[in-house]
Order: structure tokens, then C-alpha cells, then sequence
């Protein structure tokens, strides 16, 4: 049930000048999503009557990916500070909430049990503001909580304008809040921009708020990693690390091995079964989803795959948005891409792409082999070398190749081409024409025998490399030779 007093304000309208990039700060992605849409989908579970964003920079884009999520958007323009974008909110809070969450676009990794645990406590300390600090080691670049010697809270004071010694404060403003709206609003009318910036700073808020006697505290919050925001590629990097270590973390809980983990990136959406093992230095991308008893062995990167139990994927293979069904096998360096499917116990081997391909049960292509555009029955061996010749320079076409068939290596099949069941197709073969069932498809050379031919050449090619001059002078020197040692005697 929606929590029909409180909005949940995001701000999202920045440019993000220190990440020196075209792109919108909240639209650079950590932990295999966009930093937006991370924090829109912590707040979505707290349920809050509805949840706005500050867009701006970028505005379309950002909308884009916030909009589908559920969130109302509403556009600063120009953007001129934390303070101004929460202003700019204000014409999309329903006047029946009471209180707002308001959040940056660019801490991504906050949590939804935070965040109904931070409207908890401003409910029942009954505040006009609630901040959510942190004690962190390296402070610098964040507001810091100034307190008074009672331990309340005076004021916020941005980085750039610490004292030397306000300066070696390490609790910090994680810029995530509550407020009680009707004793905000009065409070950020009076800001001014005296800053180097020349912005409104929503922090100078809760300074005004302690002047009017309101109440103002900062809960800390209980893993400070959990605010950390992005304001450098350095800080994006940390934060990535972070959302990758949770997720390894979290597939490791469900049964899985990964050696090194470290070395392992695995996007959120991923799904890992028990047992299955992960080696180092592997990449585990997008919604791809991995049965039980696996083997995923180093350097392989597997995108919108599905994988079902027990399958192998040897060293350095791509498997992208393929199906690889229970015992199947695929690498070392294979390439599997665009909606092929291996079907129980294939195998693909070395230096094979499958594209838009099924293999049939106990289908075997296991060296440098191109299968693009082929259906491929069941028990068929697939000789090294073989090209299906799917292109024609303007179609795609299709190769039927039947069960129990034998290609033989270096076969190039110009599509459209069908292969029937046990067939066998000659080494060496361009196949042009349907080959029946059961019959032999040939389609190379005939081979020719020369007796004594090579023997012949290598006479021929070695005196017409032995010009006359050159063989008089080796004459003479040989019979020059024994003189000058008989001399010698
Ligand atoms: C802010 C806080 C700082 C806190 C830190 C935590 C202020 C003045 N400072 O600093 O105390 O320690 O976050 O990460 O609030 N934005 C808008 N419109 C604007 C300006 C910013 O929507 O006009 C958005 C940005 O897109 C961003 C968020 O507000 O998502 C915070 O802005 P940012 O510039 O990152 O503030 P910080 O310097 O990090
Ligand atoms: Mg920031």
C-alpha cells in the first residue's frame, strides 16, 4: 500500500562538470545500470504516493529511463543548485504529502530498508529535518554535519567552505533527507546563493531551519558505504566496485563457486544455479541466466545467454543472447551469437561462430567453422573448416543440414542449400545443390597424378639456377685447389 503523506524527490538535473563528459552525470552507469535507475528502484518498494525528478541536463534522456520506472519528472532549468532544484519540485508534490525523501541522482547505492528506516525515525522524532550522515575515512568533497556541543545538529557546511579545522570532520552529509514540507518550503524562499558557485544550496536549509528553533538530526547512517556519491570517474569505479562485490556476494550465497572473485563481474539482473563454478576473469552480463552444475572457465563473456544445467564453457568464449541446453559444451574461443541454440550435449569446439543457428542434439562442429542462418539435426558431425556461405551480398539464406550427416572438412555450403538426413559431403566440397538423404555430395576437383613430375621440376628449376660464367669459375677453383696445397707441402 502506498504511503499516501510523502513524496520521494530525486535530483537529477546536474550536469556533473568533474566527470568532464558528454553524457549526464546520472546517466553514467556503476554496477551495470544507469546511477539514475539504481536509485529509482531503491526507492520504488518504499511506496511513496509518488516519486518525482529533477531532470535537467540531458532532460530527455534522463527521462527516459526514469519515466518507464514509474517517476513523474519536472524540469530545472537552468540548474542553479540542490536548493533551486528542490523549489522546482515543489509544483510536482502533491499537496498532500506531508513529508519528502529527497535524494541525489548520483549516490546509487542506497537502499530501500534505509530509506523507510530514515522516514521512520522523522516520524517519531516528529522533525522538520532528518539527514542521513556518515562517518567515512576520506571526507573530503562532502558537506560535513557540523554539531553543536549538545550534539545537535548546527548546520551543514559544503567543502568548500570548511574551516582548517571544521575540515577534520569525518561525519558527512550523504545529501539523503526527510523533510516535513510545510516547514522546508519557508526555509529555502530565504536562501541565497553566497556560495563560489553562486547556487541555492538545499544544505543552508537546515541552518535557517536551526535558527527558527526547528528540529533537525542526523541519523548516521549504518554502513557508510551505502551514500557514497559520484562525482569523479574515481568515485564512479568505487562505487561499481562496491555493486559488484554484492552481487558476487550474493550469487556466491546461492551455491555458487567463483575463484578469484575479484577478477569476476556480474551485472544484477544475472541468475547463477547451485554448483556451478565460476572461474576467474569471467563477465556474466545483461539477463543471462545459468542452471545448476555449470562450469563458466576463464575469460569467457556470456551476455543474454540462458544456460541450462551442467553445461561447459571453455576458456574465452562469447555467448551472446544464445541458448545452450543441459550437458552441452562450448570453446575454447568459440563465438556464439544472435540467437544460436545448442541443444542437449552439442558441442562446439576452437574457433567456432554459430549465428542464428540450431544444433541438434549431439550436433559436434569442433574447429574453425562458421554456421550462420543453419538448422542442424540431431547427431550431425560437422567437419573442421566448414562455412556455411549464408550471405549472398544482399539475403540472408538458410542451410538445412539433416540428421546423422557427415560434412567433411573444408566444406563451404552456398545457402540456400539442404543437406538430407545421413548424407555425406566430400572434403573439400562447395556445395551449391541440395545433397539428398544418404547419398554423397562432391563437389571439388578431380585429382590428378604425375608420376616423376616433382622430381623433374627440382632438376629443371636447380640448372637454370647455375648460370654458365658462374660454373666455369667454379670449375677452375677446384682445380686450382690441389696445386696450392701441394705448394703448401
Ligand atoms: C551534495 C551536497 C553535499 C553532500 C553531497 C553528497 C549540496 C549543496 N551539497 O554535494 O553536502 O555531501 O551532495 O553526495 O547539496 N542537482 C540538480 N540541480 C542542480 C544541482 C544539482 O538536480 O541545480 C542534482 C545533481 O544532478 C546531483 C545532486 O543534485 O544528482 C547533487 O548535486 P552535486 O553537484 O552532485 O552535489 P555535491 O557536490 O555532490
Ligand atoms: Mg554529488
Amino acid at each position: 500500500m502506498a504511503n499516501s503523506d510523502f513524496a520521494i524527490v530525486i535530483l537529477a538535473a546536474g550536469k556533473g562538470t568533474r566527470l568532464k563528459s558528454a553524457v549526464a552525470k546520472v546517466l553514467h552507469r556503476a554496477g551495470g545500470r544507469s546511477l539514475v535507475e539504481h536509485v529509482v528502484r531503491a526507492c520504488v518498494p518504499v511506496k511513496p504516493r509518488e516519486i518525482v525528478a529533477v531532470v535537467g541536463h540531458q532532460a530527455d534522456d534522463v527521462s527516459a529511463v526514469v519515466t518507464p520506472l514509474g517517476v513523474e519528472t519536472v524540469v530545472q532549468e537552468p540548474q542553479r543548485g540542490t536548493g533551486h532544484a528542490m523549489l522546482v519540485a515543489r509544483r510536482a508534490i502533491s499537496s498532500r504529502a506531508k513529508f519528502a525523501i529527497l535524494l541525489p541522482g548520483d549516490a546509487p547505492l542506497i537502499r530501500t530498508e534505509t530509506l523507510s528506516a530514515l522516514v521512520r525515525a522523522h516520524r517519531e522524532a516528529g522533525a522538520a529535518a532528518t539527514i542521513l550522515s556518515a562517518e567515512i575515512e576520506n571526507p573530503a568533497g562532502y558537506g560535513r554535519i557540523l554539531r553543536q556541543d549538545d550534539g545537535s545538529v548546527a548546520a551543514i557546511v559544503e567543502d568548500s567552505a570548511l574551516t582548517g579545522e571544521q575540515r577534520a570532520i569525518c561525519e558527512i552529509n550523504s545529501s539523503i533527507y526527510c523533510f516535513t514540507l510545510e516547514k522546508l518550503w519557508p526555509c529555502l524562499a530565504t536562501l541565497k546563493p553566497q556560495n563560489v558557485h553562486k547556487e541555492l544550496y538545499l544544505t543552508d536549509a537546515i541552518a535557517v531551519l536551526r535558527q527558527r528553533a526547528e528540529k533537525v538530526q542526523a541519523v548516521l547512517a549504518t554502513d557508510p558505504e551505502e551514500v557514497l556519491g559520484c562525482n569523479t570517474r574515481a568515485d564512479l569505479a568505487a562505487v561499481d566496485a562496491v555493486f559488484r562485490r554484492r552481487k558476487r556476494a550474493a550469487v556466491m550465497d546461492a551455491g555458487v563457486t567463483i575463484e578469484l572473485p575479484e577478477t569476476v563481474l556480474i551485472d544484477p539482473e544475472v541468475t547463477v544455479g547451485a554448483d556451478t563454478r565460476i572461474e576467474p576473469g569471467v563477465q556474466l552480463l545483461g539477463k543471462t541466466r545459468i542452471g545448476a552444475g555449470c562450469t563458466i572457465r576463464t575469460g569467457s563473456v556470456l551476455s543474454d545467454a540462458v544456460l541450462e544445467d551442467n553445461v561447459l564453457v571453455k576458456p574465452y568464449s562469447m555467448v551472446i543472447a544464445s541458448h545452450l541446453s543441459r550437458d552441452s559444451q562450448t570453446g575454447p574461443f568459440a563465438h556464439l551469437r544472435d540467437g544460436a541454440r545448442l541443444e542437449e550435449k552439442a558441442r562446439v569446439g576452437n574457433f567456432v561462430e554459430v549465428k542464428k543457428s540450431v544444433l541438434g542434439e549431439g550436433v559436434k562442429s569442433m574447429h574453425l567453422t562458421y554456421l550462420g542462418d543453419a538448422h542442424i539435426g540431431s547427431g550431425t558431425n560437422i567437419g573442421a573448416g566448414t562455412i556455411t556461405c549464408n550471405y549472398d551480398g544482399v539475403n540472408k539464406n538458410p542451410t538445412t543440414i539433416g540428421k546423422r550427416v557427415f560434412i567433411g572438412s573444408d566444406t563451404a555450403l552456398v545457402a540456400p542449400v539442404r543437406v538430407g538426413d545421413g548424407a555425406y559431403v566430400g572434403a573439400g566440397s562447395v556445395i551449391t545443390k541440395n545433397v539428398p538423404a544418404d547419398a554423397l555430395g562432391l563437389a571439388r576437383g578431380q585429382q590428378v597424378n604425375k608420376l616423376g613430375w616433382a622430381a623433374a621440376r627440382r632438376r629443371e628449376l636447380s640448372s637454370a639456377a647455375k648460370p654458365k660464367k658462374s660454373r666455369a669459375r667454379t670449375k677452375s677453383r677446384r682445380r686450382a685447389k690441389p696445386r696450392r696445397s701441394k705448394r703448401k707441402r
